[in-house]
């Protein structure tokens, strides 16, 4: 986590730099800070809280005028979140902002004790700092210090360096955290992400392990461990600069649930530019394999969940979903017909990561599903099918996940022809379905009276979600995005299992959000609706057939369009997720950045 942003050129380094952590603050927000070159020595600026607060701080007690420098907003990993292990940290002839997690701190800091070093934070980036430092006084040359430095630092990280007697460059180097470096005119950068100077440079390298790199504000040189020179083409960022942008939406996250119609057409198209009858090439060698594990955290994992379901009830093989935390440590049981499916939103996910790698091992092979174009996930797996979301920026995922879920709709379906379990009758009413799918998703963001609905549950302090099936699993989606942006505490349950403990929490007016897709068990729901409701519970029904339902079971009620089992889960997560951002937003709550979290969790 954390984001790292450099600069060198012909403006002011506090604008770029400001600019660029407003960016990344996506990747942690606890506290964040920056450093200049001045005339005479580095000048540091460090502020807990927000990026905002750092502007204010600059705008009120300005640092020089420079046009070199570094910055990093934080998620805090060793040591609370405050001044002192706020980064940039300086040690010496270094000052450094990191992204990661150096493994052999203590090992490290005990040595770099004896030699004299004192710390005045709690990090690892400090002791990082110190270690480059050492380096630094041994070899007396900047690119050869960070080589030597590479070999003791053990873990992940990113780094951006300014050495106090090279004032002219900015030095890198990576290891499993994501850094690139963007070429400007007479101005280049270093971010952990492209989004951090988009607007100003499209331009861009991907530095590797084991890859050194010295910027200055006319040329880029990288090299490798040996400090033999890499030669690297620049790509073009596919990116739009608007996408980093809210326009004229409140919040991102409700600019990204309006992007979904989009996102989903777009989805769809990539994997099927002709007909759904044949997605072998989005979906290679599928037939081969009967044992299939889903592997993802959060919203991917639940995402992963309907997979598993709808794989195993219409197809009738094997599918486990896992979470990837749990997994990379498990002993799954693995064969020759197995294959793994990792999902990510970033790619970038420290477990979903380490989970590839493991079965890696074991010589399974496997798919990513994966948004961000050229991440770690995307480079590793065997084969990686791309969610169509573009960038999302809102911590809590929306149209991501409504991606992720088309393209394991798209793989169960293949999977069903595969195995024969798709009458033409089935085939010929998903087709329809799936040139339909954008205009119902937006049926649904349009819905009219969200602000009536949230107002049953925004006052309160505990909810619950119930449904059985595929209900209960878009419930666990649903209540996790309550959650994590509005506070409210919120479970959901297994319709039927609410009677073997949890419903002693229902009392009079308890909100209780009740989803009902599955035709096959609607009576079985209705008839534990009907127990909560009995017990005081204020029931909103999400349902999608109002036949036979008596006023009485419910408060407030929402219809949801039918549609054919592999594609209901797309449209019926939608009003979950406005639910959820309307509760928050009624609650004052800040949406994009949910205290606490970050988007990309790269640390275990
Ligand atoms: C919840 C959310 C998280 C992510 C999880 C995995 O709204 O966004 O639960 O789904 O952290 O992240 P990725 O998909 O980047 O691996």
């Amino acid at each position: 986590m954390c984001g790292i942003i450099a600069y060198t050129g012909k403006r002011q380094a506090v604008d770029m730099l400001l600019a660029g952590l407003f960016h990344l603050e996506y990747r942690g927000y606890d506290s964040s800070g920056i450093a200049v070159l001045g005339k005479n020595k580095i000048e540091l600026r460090k502020k807990k809280g927000k990026v905002e607060e750092l502007k204010k701080s600059i705008l009120c007690h300005p640092l020089s005028k420079s046009t070199i420098g570094i910055g990093h907003t934080r998620w805090a990993t060793h040591g609370v979140p405050n001044e002192i292990n706020c980064h940039p940290h300086q040690i010496g002839n270094i000052t450094l902002v990191h992204n990661g997690i150096i493994e052999n701190y203590k090992t490290l800091k005990n040595s770099l004790e004896k030699q004299g070093y004192v710390f005045v934070s709690d990090t690892d980036s400090e002791v990082a700092a110190a270690c480059l430092n050492a380096c630094y006084k041994e070899e007396r040359h900047a690119l050869k210090a960070m080589a030597k430095a590479y070999q003791l630092l053990e873990g992940s990280f990113a780094f951006a360096i300014l050495f106090e007697d090279h004032k002219e460059a900015i030095y890198a180097m990576r290891k499993h955290s994501p850094l690139v470096i963007g070429y400007g005119e007479d101005e280049n950068f270093v971010a952990s992400d492209i989004s951090a100077f988009l607007q100003f440079s499209k331009k861009f390298i991907t530095l590797q392990h084991e890859e050194l790199a010295e910027i200055k504000k006319d040329n880029v040189h990288v090299y490798n461990l040996e400090l033999k020179e890499v030669y690297k083409e620049p790509e073009i960022s596919l990116l739009d600069a608007n996408s980093v942008q809210k326009n004229n939406f409140d919040h991102f996250m409700l600019k990204e649930i309006h992007e979904e119609p989009q996102v989903v057409k777009d989805t769809i198209h990539s994997i099927m530019p002709n007909d759904v009858s044949d997605l072998s090439n989005a979906f290679p060698n599928l037939e081969k394999f009967n044992n299939i594990h889903i592997v993802g955290c959060g919203s991917a994992m639940y995402a992963g969940m309907v997979a598993k379901y709808m794989i195993e009830q219409y197809v009738r093989i094997r599918c486990e979903c896992y979470c990837a935390s749990e997994y990379r440590y498990q002993t799954p049981i693995y064969d020759e017909n197995t294959l793994a499916v990792f999902i990510s939103q970033s790619g970038e996910t420290a477990d979903t990561l380490a989970a590839l790698r493991k079965v890696k091992e074991y010589g399974v092979k496997t798919y990513a599903i994966v948004n961000v174009i050229g991440s770690a996930l995307s480079k590793e797996a065997d084969h990686v099918i791309y969610t169509q979301a573009g960038k999302e920026v809102s911590v809590a995922t929306t149209k991501a996940y409504c991606s992720q879920l088309c393209i394991l709709s798209l793989m169960t379906i293949h999977l069903a022809l595969l195995h024969n379990k798709l009458s033409s009758e089935d085939l010929k009413e998903i087709k329809e379905e799936l040139s339909l799918l954008p205009d119902y998703i937006e049926k649904m963001i349009d819905y009219p009276y969200y602000e009536t609905l949230a107002q049953q549950i925004s006052t309160h302090d505990n909810v619950f979600f119930i449904g059985r099936g595929i209900d209960y699993i878009l419930s666990l989606e649903g209540s996790l995005k309550l959650k994590e942006i509005s506070y409210i505490h919120s479970e959901a349950y297994p319709a039927g299992e609410l009677k073997h403990g949890t419903i002693s929490l229902i009392e009079d007016k308890t909100p209780v959000i009740a989803l009902v897709n599955e035709e096959r068990l609607y009576e079985k729901t209705m008839s534990n609706i009907k127990e909560v409701k009995a017990r005081g519970a204020n029931v909103l029904l999400f349902v999608k057939d109002m036949r036979n339902i008596s006023e009485d079971v419910y408060d407030e009620c929402f219809l949801l369009p039918s549609l054919s089992k592999f594609l209901q889960g797309i449209v019926s997560i939608v009003p979950l997720q406005m639910l959820a951002y309307t509760c928050a937003k009624q609650r004052g709550c800040e949406i994009d950045q949910p205290r606490n979290l970050a988007k990309s969790v790269t640390v275990e």
